[in-house]
C-alpha cells in the first residue's frame, strides 16, 4: 500500500494532538496530502462510540465491553477513513491507535496483550503504524494538565494506580515493537519536541525515497 501511516501514542495530558497538528503542517509545508485523525473517533459513528466509551455515567463498563468499542470505532475508522486515505497515497497522522488499547486494556486492565492484539487484528486487517512517536510524561504530570483543561472523562478519572501502570504499559509496548516506535520526552518545549519529530520524520522519508 502507498502512503504514509504515523501514529502518536502516549499518557493522557502528554500533548499528543498539539503535536499532530505540528506535523501534519510540517507534512503540508513538504507537499504531501494530510489527512489528521483520532483514535478513538475520526467517523461520525466512531465520535458516538467514543462518547460511549469516556462518558462519566458508564462506570459500570466491564473491560471486555470497553475493548470492544475501543476495537470497534477503530474498525470504522480503518475501513472509512484511513484505507482509502492510505490507498490515495496520503499522510495519515492519528492520534493513538491499536497501541493504545495493548497498554490500556491488555496491560493497565489486565486483560492481555494477546487478547487485545486478536480483537484487534480482526478490527483492522492488521494495519500497523509505519512509525508512531510515543510522547513521554509523568503520569502526575500528565493528569494535573488534564485537571486544569477541564472535566475529566472516564478514563481520566481512573485512580492513579491506572495511570501509572498504563505509564509502565508503554515501557513494555516500547520493546516489542523497538523499531516502529520513538520515545520521546513530553516535558521538554512543544518547538523542541515538534522540531525532533519532523527530524525523524525527514529522515525517514528520505531514506525510504517517500
Ligand atoms: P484521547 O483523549 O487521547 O483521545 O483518548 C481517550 C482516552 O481513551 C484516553 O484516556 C486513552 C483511552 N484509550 C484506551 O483506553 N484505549 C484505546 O485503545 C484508545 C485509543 C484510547
Amino acid at each position: 500500500m502507498s502512503g504514509l501511516f504515523i501514529s502518536f501514542e502516549g499518557n493522557d495530558g502528554a500533548g499528543k494532538s498539539t503535536q499532530v497538528e505540528k506535523l501534519a503542517l510540517h507534512m503540508r509545508k513538504k507537499g504531501f496530502n494530510v489527512c489528521t485523525l483520532r483514535d478513538p473517533g475520526g467517523t461520525e459513528i466512531s465520535e458516538k462510540i467514543r462518547r460511549i466509551i469516556l462518558d462519566n455515567a458508564n462506570y459500570k463498563m466491564n473491560h471486555m465491553t470497553e475493548a470492544l468499542l475501543y476495537a470497534s470505532s477503530r474498525c470504522q475508522l480503518v475501513h472509512e477513513k484511513i484505507m482509502p486515505a492510505l490507498r490515495a497515497g496520503q499522510v495519515v497522522i492519528c492520534d493513538r491507535f491499536v497501541d493504545s488499547s495493548l497498554v490500556y486494556q491488555g496491560i493497565a486492565r489486565g486483560l492481555g496483550i494477546e487478547t487485545i492484539k486478536q480483537i484487534n487484528s480482526f478490527a483492522t486487517g492488521g494495519l500497523e503504524p509505519d512509525i508512531t512517536f510515543f510522547l513521554h510524561l509523568d503520569p502526575a504530570a500528565g493528569m494535573k494538565r488534564k485537571r486544569v483543561q477541564g472535566e475529566l472523562d472516564r478514563m481520566e478519572n481512573e485512580k492513579n494506580s491506572f495511570h501509572n501502570k498504563v505509564n509502565q504499559g508503554f515501557e513494555e509496548i516500547m520493546e516489542l515493537y523497538p523499531m516502529r516506535i520513538v520515545r520521546l520526552e513530553a516535558n521538554e518545549p512543544v518547538g523542541r519536541i515538534a522540531a525532533q519529530i519532523a527530524y525523524c520524520i525527514d529522515t525517514y522519508i528520505n531514506e525510504r525515497g517517500l
